[in-house]
């Protein structure tokens, strides 16, 4: 008899201990879900790859989702996003499915305005001080000393990812002049 009662706790053990594993295994599942978004916090955004890249962000701080920002744009339409350190940047759209390896800073390099796109002239027209720039931000009528910065733009699981731009500008073969 003893010998049946003791064969028969063995599986109530087991069991148990199968359950203290489950109940642990959940709450530490838990507390680690809970710790990600405190530890990444944390992590700057920087250390996430990209060469020192961020992900570009909507006016709401959300991440661009690159299939949406496609979805309802045509080819040529240059678009606001906050980019590098925040910094307005255009994006510029390639065709249906693509941008353009570069993104384009949208401040003035008079005194700071932020230039909006004039689609009907192909070019950015600073309201402030009359500056104008060609469809690349290549500076085109002062008084701006210089054309608009330029990061890199690339894609990452359906993410705008923009970097410092260190080469050559491609727009006037000079060294860049916002480094
Ligand atoms: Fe753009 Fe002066 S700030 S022209």
């Amino acid at each position: 008899m003893a010998q049946f009662s003791e064969s028969a706790d063995v599986p109530d053990m087991g069991r148990r201990q199968f359950m203290n594993l489950l109940t642990f295994g959940t709450v530490t599942g838990v507390a680690l879900g809970a710790l990600y978004p405190v530890v990444k916090y944390f992590i700057p955004p920087a250390s996430g790859g990209a060469g020192g890249g961020s992900t570009a962000k909507d006016e709401l701080g959300n991440d661009v989702s690159l299939s949406k920002f496609l979805e309802n744009r045509n080819a040529g339409d240059r678009t606001l996003v906050q980019g590098l350190k925040g910094d307005p940047t255009y994006i510029v759209v390639e065709n249906k499915e693509a941008i353009k390896d570069y993104g384009i800073n949208a401040i003035c390099t008079h005194l700071g305005c932020v230039v909006p796109w004039n689609a009907a002239e192909n070019k950015f027209k600073c309201p402030c001080h009359g500056s104008q720039y060609d469809s690349t931000g290549k500076v085109v009528r002062g008084p701006a000393p210089l054309s608009l910065a330029l990061a890199h733009a690339n894609t990452a699981e359906d993410k705008i990812v923009l970097s410092p731009w260190t080469e050559t500008d491609f727009r006037t073969g000079d060294a860049p002049w916002w480094t």
